[in-house]
Formats: structure tokens, C-alpha cells, sequence
């Protein structure tokens, strides 16, 4: 995958492949293209040339079977981003939250944003959403805060939820993508996320 922005080249033919329950980190200077390659991971924005796909895996649990059995669907991020995004969870580097809406609203809209999404063939949770929206509020500790508006939360706090709603799934195969999630997170908050 290559991005440019007009003549400047900010992700030159990067090439990956991130199996189940990998987990990967980008590491670079300021201006390296962290972002800029999260971004096209996410479907927030086009890619230059080049593609991303996802695979959802089916009966098989090898992200490289290729048997006429297995029922695993490909979604490739410029033909179908909407259903690419249904299996992601996302935090981009600046928050992006609704000044009115409380810590467990926003959890609570973000469930509902998701299971609306298109059928994808995914397994939704037993679980009711209360349950699921107690569990993330108690996970990124925010639990005495769960009322408030997100324009009354500090900063790391605002992170906090920002990372919560990343958690948010309807489905046991989300890919979980974040940019610089700890960033103003104290550190033992910081520790918990890592
Ligand atoms: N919309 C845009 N238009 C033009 N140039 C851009 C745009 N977005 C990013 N860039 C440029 O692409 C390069 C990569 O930026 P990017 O934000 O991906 O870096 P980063 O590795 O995430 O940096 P940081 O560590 O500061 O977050 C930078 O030179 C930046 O100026
Ligand atoms: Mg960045």
C-alpha cells in the first residue's frame, strides 16, 4: 500500500499480514506515517495504491486455508469499507467524542452503531448491552465518571473512553486498531492498557 498527498509520499509500499490474536505495533519518528497507515487500515481514508483486506474467518481458524470447506469472507477496504469497519475497533490519535453525551451513552451508541452495521455472518455476544456496558466502563475505569458529559471528563479520561469505545464489539473477531491509545494516561492507567 502506497499514500501520497500530491507529489509528498507519506507511506511508501508498505507491505503486512497480521494473523489472529497478533498483536503489532508501528514504531517511528513524528511524520514517519504512522497515522497516515492506520488511517488507510481503518478506511478513514483511500490508499494511493494498493489495498487492505480482512478476512473473517469461518469454520477454519487458519487465516491461510484455502480448503473449498472453509466459510471464512473476504472484505477488501475500498470495495466494502462499511463492512470491513464492522469488524474494527478504532481509536485515531485525537479523540473524536459528543460533548453531551455521557461515558456510558457513548459505550451504549457505539454497541447500537455496531450491531447496526451490515450482517456480516458475525456471532453477536449472549451478553445484554448493559452487561457489556458495565464491563468496558469498569475496564478503562471510568465507573465513577459513567454520568458525566464527555466535555466535563480530563483528558485522560476523554483517552479512556476513546479506548473503551475501540472495545466495543459485537463480535469475538474484531480487529482492535489504535493510535498512540496512552497518550496523557497516567501511569498506572497506562500500565493497565499495555
Ligand atoms: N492530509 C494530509 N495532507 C498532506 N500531508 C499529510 C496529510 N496527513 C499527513 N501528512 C503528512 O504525512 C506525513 C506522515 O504523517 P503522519 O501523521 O502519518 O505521521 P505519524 O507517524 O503519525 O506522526 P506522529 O508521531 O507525529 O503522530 C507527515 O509528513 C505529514 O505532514
Ligand atoms: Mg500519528
Amino acid at each position: 500500500m502506497t499514500k501520497k498527498f500530491g507529489n509528498f509520499t507519506a507511506v511508501d509500499d508498505l507491505t503486512l499480514s497480521l494473523r489472529k490474536d497478533e498483536i503489532f505495533c508501528f514504531l517511528g519518528h513524528n511524520g514517519a506515517g504512522k497515522t497516515t497507515s492506520l488511517n488507510v487500515l481503518m478506511g478513514k481514508t483511500k490508499p494511493s495504491t494498493g489495498t487492505v483486506k480482512l478476512r473473517l474467518l469461518g469454520n477454519s481458524s487458519r487465516v491461510d486455508d484455502e480448503d473449498q470447506g472453509d466459510t471464512s469472507k473476504v472484505f477488501d477496504i475500498r470495495e466494502d469499507a462499511q463492512s470491513a469497519q464492522s469488524l474494527m475497533g478504532t481509536c485515531s490519535q485525537h479523540d473524536i467524542l459528543f460533548e453531551t453525551l455521557s461515558t456510558e451513552q457513548h459505550i451504549y451508541l457505539f454497541y447500537k452503531l455496531k450491531e447496526s452495521l451490515l450482517d456480516t455472518g458475525i456471532n453477536h455476544s449472549q451478553k445484554s448491552i448493559g452487561q457489556r456496558v458495565d464491563e468496558l466502563v469498569k475496564t478503562v475505569q471510568l465507573e465513577p465518571h459513567r454520568h458525566k458529559e464527555s466535555q466535563h471528563l480530563s483528558g485522560g479520561m476523554r483517552r479512556r473512553l476513546s479506548i473503551a469505545l475501540a472495545l466495543v464489539s459485537p463480535s469475538e473477531s474484531s480487529i482492535v486498531i489504535l493510535d498512540e491509545p496512552t497518550t496523557g494516561l497516567d501511569a498506572m492507567v497506562r500500565e493497565d492498557v499495555w
